[in-house]
């Protein structure tokens, strides 16, 4: 039988919100799902300073927190750096790597990923991979050949048992914080060769099928319930309509519909 894989709704809150409004954020949400049943894996990702207050708010919730980057090293002189074990520590289990925004203003390439990954394994972080192509590789026809590279590099030197848990997320960069969206058939057809791509490297069919992989790139509620429609995105990582708890809570509600829809039936 086919794995059931999770159905995931994450939120990337980047460079916004104070502990305060953090706070205030959170609260809103918990209120408005506190009735929902059937609710999806929900991942909240905030920047590091408001990581401990949303911990402590959601612990009890069955929610998720997670960070949005990571220094590969366990501790050392490395100012401004964070490592993955001070998250741990603070009860985060997600670290979001390789976001496009990184890769751009950062300097972060698919090397670094690379380390950072086997970082987040090694201190038990479900690292959540973002890959995506630019326009401009668009527009030439490099789609496939881009993400899969950024795939394979991101997972090079990492055996199948070490690799307990993945989650890549297919953030197309022309689709972030545009209103762009990338047509659902064709995002599903990214997830394929995402999969198809993990396959090739570990050659377990088992292990490909298994690994959530989630749509990013100006999700909104009237797009996501099409894109979770499709047979091999498993949620999305979502960035400004994860600020506002009016505009989240309906993308967590059509996640709930999908958990509805994949939970064996006995
Ligand atoms: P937007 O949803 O604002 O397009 O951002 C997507 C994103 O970058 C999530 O990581």
């Amino acid at each position: 039988m086919p794995s059931v894989r999770p159905v995931i709704i994450a939120g990337n809150w980047k460079m916004y919100k104070t502990k305060s409004e953090a706070e205030e954020l959170v609260n809103s949400i918990l209120a408005a799902i506190a009735e929902l049943g059937n609710l999806p894996c929900v991942v909240l990702c905030p920047p590091f300073t408001a990581l401990e207050t949303v911990v402590q708010l959601v612990q009890a919730r069955g929610i998720e927190v997670g960070a949005q980057n990571i220094d590969y090293h366990d501790a050392g002189a490395y100012t401004g750096e964070i490592s993955a074990p001070m998250l741990t520590h603070l009860g985060v289990k997600y670290v979001i790597l390789g976001h496009s925004e990184r890769r751009q203003y950062f300097g972060e390439t698919n090397a670094s990923v690379n380390l950072k990954l086997k970082a987040s394994l090694k201190h038990h972080l479900v690292p959540i991979v973002c890959v995506g192509e630019t326009v401009d590789e668009r527009e030439a026809g490099l789609t496939d050949a881009v993400v899969s590279r950024q795939v394979a590099a991101a997972l090079s030197d990492v055996s199948a048992t070490e690799l307990s848990s993945l989650i890549i997320a297919y953030e197309p960069v022309w689709a972030i914080g545009t209103g762009a969206v990338c047509e659902p058939v064709e995002a599903n057809r990214v997830a394929q060769l995402i999969r198809g791509t993990i396959n090739n490297l570990y050659h377990k069919k088992d292990f490909a099928e298994a690994v959530p992989i989630l749509y990013g790139g100006s999700v909104k509620a009237a797009t996501i319930e099409e894109q979770l429609a499709q047979s091999d995105i498993d949620g999305a990582l979502v960035g400004g309509a994860s600020l506002k708890a009016e505009e989240f809570v309906p993308l967590i509600q059509a996640g709930c519909k999908k958990v509805c829809l994949t939970v064996p039936k006995t």
